[in-house]
């Protein structure tokens, strides 16, 4: 079995998956609570509580599996990106496992982690296929050849806010709780989602832009005030995250590819899976960051062993 780890933001995750992608624990302690005073991720209070957190999740996870560390034949850890103390946290404690049990370590890219929930059973999708990532950190269409990270190319990402970052912005300007987009999809369902004409951004090729529909937002609270904005909440979400949604979908369109996946915190909203029919979506437990997808990437990743990965670093920028 593998042993992921995955700390790069506010999931504290442990997870046990075998050789051939199945799932036998995925512990997913969120720290979301925590940041949400703050109304986004504190990094450092991040590294604190991922420190805390690391060994019952570790436990946890073996608990669940019925196993123990002597089951273990691989350590998996995500290495980057994200936040880099949030990141350490994971990287020295994979090295400390791995190093005490003279077992080789995986560093895996967190971005081949999200590609890779769909390599897990029962989806087990086959490459290729053209791949939407969106999530807190970035948006990426993706052709996907290989299941491992050297087999994927990108064809295009945001210039500016990544698809989750709109929406976490967004709920903010509408008085939502973070994480936002899980409050935006929840209050878009009693709206009326042409109530408002946000505007989707048409780049050349196939790149993202979500500034300007931020920006559209706060004008339309500002104009409507606050008891206005207040009694139209609900079509403000609607209309919001149907830009969003609008924004991902031509985009996908226009690659003109028939085989699509969609992963990342964002393809767990409703109305992007709707709209998408046809395309492959990680199972909602899979979307947001868990430690079976980077367990899972591990299987098509080459693993370092003891010696080597002792200098391994985390990275915060892909
Ligand atoms: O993949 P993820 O857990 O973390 C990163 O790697 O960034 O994605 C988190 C993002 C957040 O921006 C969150 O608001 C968004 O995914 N998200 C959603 C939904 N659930 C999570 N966005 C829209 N609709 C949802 N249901
Ligand atoms: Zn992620």
């Amino acid at each position: 079995m593998i042993l992921g780890l995955e700390t790069s933001c506010d999931e504290t995750s442990a997870a046990l998956v075998t050789a051939g992608g199945e799932i036998r624990a995925n512990v997913v302690a969120s720290q979301a609570d925590l940041h949400a005073l703050y109304g986004g991720v504190v990094p450092e209070i991040a590294s604190r509580r991922h420190f805390e957190l690391l060994e019952p999740v570790v436990t946890a996870a073996l608990d669940e599996a019925g196993a123990s560390l002597d089951d273990v034949e691989t350590i998996a850890v995500t290495a980057g990106p994200g936040l880099i103390g949030a990141l350490l946290v994971g990287v020295a404690a994979a090295k400390a496992i791995a190093w005490g049990r003279g077992l080789p370590l995986a560093a895996v890219n967190h971005l081949h982690g999200h590609v890779s929930s769909l390599y897990l059973q029962p989806l087990d999708l086959e490459p290729p296929f053209t791949c939407l990532l969106a999530s807190g950190g970035h948006t990426l269409l993706l052709d996907v050849r290989e299941r491992s990270w050297e087999g994927v190319r990108v064809l295009g990402t945001t210039l500016d806010d990544a698809a989750g970052e709109a929406f976490d912005k967004g709920a903010r300007l509408l008085g939502l709780p973070y994480p936002g987009g899980a409050e935006i999809d929840r209050l878009a369902r009693e709206g009326d989602p042409t109530a408002f004409a946000f505007p989707v951004a048409r780049l050349d090729g196939l790149d993202f832009s979500f500034s300007g529909l931020k920006t559209a937002l706060l004008y339309a609270v500002r104009d409507l005030g606050e008891a206005e904005t207040d009694a139209r909440r609900a079509d403000l979400a609607a209309s919001y995250q149907r830009a969003i949604v609008r924004a991902l979908v031509e985009r996908i369109e226009a690659t003109g590819a028939d085989r699509v996946a969609i992963v990342g915190g964002v393809a767990a909203n409703s109305e992007l899976r709707a709209a998408l029919p046809d395309a492959v979506a990680a199972p909602l437990p899979l979307c947001t960051d868990n430690a079976a997808m980077i367990a899972s990437a591990a299987r098509y990743t080459a693993a370092l062993e003891p010696g080597a990965y002792l200098a391994l670093d985390a990275f915060s920028t892909s």
